[in-house]
């Protein structure tokens, strides 16, 4: 029976590139998708950016750009790594679309309707100089257990304690580093602690989808279980959720409530439908027929498992509430980690899927890694390089690429490209079957790594027959063999690259560019391989032609190496040891108008500059800047003061702090000092940041 099932993958945060855990989830849904489509079964697989969020905003604006600038930005780079990996999404859409601003707050009115949406006044840290409420993350302090200074607002990375912003000692917010205040305001919840939401949360996380299989993998069913308690106790182990969020916010406001937005997490997985709604418009599908609550589309969310409560609780019952279908799978995998070491992108290791295709290595490598490595635990996989490159050159190309050129090449030769069977195939064919039904099997139930074990020990099989039925010693002198020597050797040929064609059936979910090129350019074919290729014995083939290179362990070496350190120095000097942004706050950097500029007499190399730096009072500062520049060119101009270094007592009087300029470290290159000037529009006394 043909199935019609809604895919999705997690909305990446559009602040940022995709990153090697990103390109695995996509790959694992991909492969997914694709075997089911063989199957015949219909699959809309799409995805969005998710736009809002206060990072999101307070990049932009570190930027000096819109969000939706920077989300369009980040928007634009996503097809070269999902077209560069062979992902193939149906449509790509961001949730700071029309269609979700709707959705969202269609979503909400009706939730509100339902009697699940209550307001609330509470207390929060507030940023009095950003004029902004705190998310905790851009809150720190002095852990209140363990007294770790520049703890985050939520819990300590020191000694793993978890508390309230608020009992954070000496709290200073990340982004002024302002002391920050309570405020209370008005916020909106979603009354997760309703029993009716409980008897359903209870429900849902237990219940079978339409295949009959658990809705949960039984981790994260322990997870819910313990988040839930066990039914008996249920009434009061939600709290309820906070959805809204006081501008300034990049989100969608808020329904009847000025200067109220929905908090990020809010309207993301909404941006699952959206993008959905997006691509039926195009394709003229009707939308909420295929949501149908009553309906048999099959909705499945591929996620990674920091994200379960919200897709196991909080989105199971905003569709629930708001009238809709719910979902029939979460598909939760683990992290990727490189070498036994969790990722991170600061310390430069990790896996950069960019530089992984810059460098031409090919996508099909990676997926088939990646297929040989996942399975449908909640289990961290681990990148390894040396078993990356033995996995693809040993077992992808020397057990599968191989038998085709080994076979393909005696049939070309001596038989003009025609296969042919001198004995009975059903045992051929009925291997081929069973062995193609588990892997099948295995690739819907996600055990990719036993799928691609199974189909490995199915090219031994093939590998083993071919090498024992020594086919180049049947070649010898082939023109002057008797009949049933050649019939013999097209013969075991013809079994050998039928096997190989049924192994590419099975591989194609995992390298479909591989598997297209083995259907059409060498069985000649006009389409991609479906499941029931695999019942079908080829008759024919073109000369063989490379199908794919194997991994220069080179490659790999410079995959894996930290970006280079610049060689050349700036400017003649190293760049100095890094400081962080406290550091750097500590130097006040204001404009300074210079009012008068005259020579000291007695110094051949100082200049006494009167600057104006908005304290209603001038400055005097000596600069050793009389080689490059005359005094009276200097008068009227704006420059750069460090206001806020110590007072320096000098033979011809106190120099009341430093006026910037650029030299080069050495003399020889350039002597040149040149003063720095602001653009038009800056005035004394503003500071630099
Ligand atoms: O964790 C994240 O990266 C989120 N942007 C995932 C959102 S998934 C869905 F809800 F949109
Ligand atoms: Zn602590």
């Amino acid at each position: 029976m043909s199935r019609t099932i809604f895919v999705t993958t997690a909305l990446p945060y559009a602040n940022g590139s995709f990153h090697i855990g990103h390109i695995m989830e996509y790959i694992q849904a991909d492969i997914w998708v694709r075997s089911m489509r063989m199957s015949g079964h219909t699959v809309h697989f799409v995805g969005a950016d998710d736009a809002h969020g206060a990072p999101i905003m307070l990049k932009a604006e570190s930027e000096k750009i819109s969000p939706s600038e920077l989300v369009a930005r980040i928007a634009a780079e996503r097809p070269k790594y999902l077209q560069g990996f062979h992902i193939k999404f149906d449509h790509w859409h961001r949730t700071n679309s029309p269609e979700n601003i709707a959705l969202a707050q269609e979503i909400y009115l009706q939730l509100k309707d339902a009697g699940f949406i209550e307001s609330r006044t509470i207390e929060q840290f507030y940023d009095p100089v950003k004029k902004m409420f705190l998310p905790d993350r851009y809150i720190k302090g002095e852990c209140p257990k363990c007294h770790a200074i520049d703890q985050y607002g939520d819990s300590c990375e020191v000694c793993s304690a978890v508390y309230a912003p608020t009992e954070l000692i000496a709290p200073y917010s990340t982004l002024t580093k302002a002391t920050p205040v309570l405020k209370s305001s008005e916020h909106f919840f979603f009354r997760l602690s309703d029993p009716r939401c409980v008897a359903f949360l209870q429900e849902w996380t237990n219940g079978k989808n339409a295949q009959g299989k658990p809705r949960l993998q039984s981790e994260v069913l322990s997870k819910t279980r313990e988040w839930l308690g066990t039914g008996q106790d249920a009434e009061a182990s939600l709290n309820d959720w906070d959805i809204s969020r006081d501008e300034p916010y990049f989100g969608i406001p808020i329904p009847d409530a000025p200067g109220k937005y929905f908090y990020v997490w809010l309207d993301a997985p909404v941006g699952y439908l959206a993008s959905l709604k997006s691509y039926c418009a195009l394709q003229g599908i009707d939308f909420d027929a295929l949501l149908d609550p009553a309906g048999d589309t099959e909705q499945v969310h591929f996620i990674g498992k920091d994200i379960v409560y919200f897709h196991a609780l909080f989105w199971p019952a905003m569709l629930k509430f708001s009238g809709r279908k719910t979902p029939d799978a979460l598909n939760v995998h683990g992290f990727i980690t490189v070498s036994g070491e969790k990722m991170s992108k600061s310390r430069g290791t990790g896996i950069s899927p960019l530089k992984y295709l810059e460098l031409g290595m090919d996508a099909e490598w990676m997926r088939y890694y990646i297929a040989a490595k996942l399975n449908s635990h909640v289990e961290d996989m681990d990148f390894n390089p040396d078993d990356f490159i033995a996995r693809v050159n040993s077992d992808l190309i020397g057990k599968y690429v191989n038998i085709a050129s080994r076979a393909a090449n005696f049939i070309s030769r001596y038989f003009d490209g025609a296969l042919a069977y001198h004995s009975d195939t059903n045992e051929l064919l009925s291997l081929a079957t069973t062995t193609a039904a588990k892997v099948r099997q295995d690739l819907e139930d996600r055990e990719y790594s036993r799928a691609v074990r199974t189909i490995m020990a199915h090219a031994d099989h093939i590998n083993q027959a071919f090498d024992s039925a020594q086919p180049w010693v049947m070649a010898k002198g082939f023109s002057t063999a008797s009949p049933e020597q050649q019939a013999a050797l097209q013969d075991i040929c013809s079994r050998t690259l039928a096997g190989f064609k049924a192994l590419s059936v099975m591989l194609n979910p995992i390298l479909p560019v591989l598997g297209n090129k083995v259907a059409r350019e060498l069985f000649g074919m006009e389409r991609d391989f479906i499941w029931s290729d695999i019942h079908e014995l080829p008759t024919h083939i073109a000369p063989f032609k490379h199908l794919l290179q194997r991994v220069d362990p080179k490659l790999m070496d410079s995959l894996l190496e930290a970006p280079a350190a610049p060689v050349v120095q700036p400017g003649g000097e190293a760049i100095a040891e890094t400081i962080d942004i406290k550091d750097f706050a500590k130097v006040d950097l204001r404009i300074a108008k210079i009012v008068a500029c005259e020579a000291v007499d007695g110094s051949d190399k100082l200049l006494r500059l009167s600057l104006d730096v908005g304290e209603g009072r001038l400055r005097q500062v000596f600069s050793g800047i009389k080689s490059a520049y005359q005094a009276d060119e200097l008068v009227g101009k704006l420059t750069v003061l460090v206001a806020n270094l110590a007072p320096r007592k000098m033979r011809f009087g106190v120099s009341e702090g430093m006026v910037l300029a650029a030299s080069h470290a050495d003399d020889k290159v350039d002597s040149g000092i040149y003063i720095l000037e602001p653009w038009p529009g800056a005035q004394p006394g503003m500071r630099i940041n």
